[in-house]
């Protein structure tokens, strides 16, 4: 049975949930962060690791002002409210990407991380404000004045995922089946799950049939 110590999210569907409840795609999102209670309880069950959630991407500021600004306000928000209880539960925070946000947020996210960093069972990396070709861009740039030929691990190592493992499988919920510009480099050899519910539908069960599923995969990573 394969080992799991990576799982990777990209926790879509929120708006068509909301609506299709006749509320708002906001409503979606704010039922979305119970999905991600959910798996984060489930995750340290399964002794993971590292769980990295795609929570917003560079591609997203293209959303309505209003969907943007209430998106960051429920981050804030839950980082305020739970950052004691995720801290106590060992959770170390690690945000991935770029962090151009308000004072206030940013000041949110430097404290969750700085307070967090020594925690052991389970580091949570938030991709926020993510997008893998600008961080291959990033690292790329960042290189190309070294006189040392390019290798994998030097640019893994120059990425903001430097120090965790590649994701051994990904989720995507919402029955799209794309990457989306998350993780290019990192999900190179991940098992693949699409899932056709909706984020705010997905529950433990779901995820605990993901995980038992990816187990028992036969992984060849290019061997017979
Ligand atoms: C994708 O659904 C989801 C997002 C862009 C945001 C994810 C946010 C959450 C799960 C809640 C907030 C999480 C944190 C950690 C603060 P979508 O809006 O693209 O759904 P759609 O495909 O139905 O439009």
């Amino acid at each position: 049975m394969n080992q799991i110590q990576h799982v990777a999210i990209i926790m879509d569907g929120n708006g068509r949930w909301g609506l299709k409840k006749r509320k708002s795609r906001n409503f979606g999102h704010k039922i979305g962060l119970k999905t991600v209670e959910k798996v984060l309880k489930q995750t340290i069950k399964k002794k993971i690791k590292y769980l990295t959630l795609f929570a917003f991407s560079t591609e997203n500021w293209k959303r309505p002002q209003k969907e943007v600004n209430f998106l960051f306000k429920l981050l804030e928000n839950f980082l305020l409210d739970k950052l004691s209880e995720f801290h106590k539960n060992g959770i170390k925070l690690k945000i991935i990407g770029k962090k151009r946000f308000s004072n206030q947020l940013n000041r949110i996210l430097n404290n969750a991380e700085k307070k967090t960093k020594k925690n052991k069972k389970l580091q949570v990396n938030l991709a926020l404000n993510y997008g893998s070709k600008s961080e291959l861009i990033y690292a790329f740039n960042k290189l190309k004045f070294k006189k040392k030929a390019i290798n994998e691990k030097i640019i893994s190592s120059n990425l903001f995922t430097k120090n965790i493992p590649d994701p051994d499988l990904l989720i995507r919920t919402g029955n799209t089946h794309r990457l989306s510009n998350f993780l290019l480099w990192q999900l190179a050899y991940a098992e693949i799950f699409f899932e056709k519910k909706l984020w705010p539908d997905f529950n433990e069960n779901d995820y605990n049939k993901i995980l038992l599923k990816f187990k028992k995969i036969k992984r060849n990573f290019g061997n017979i």
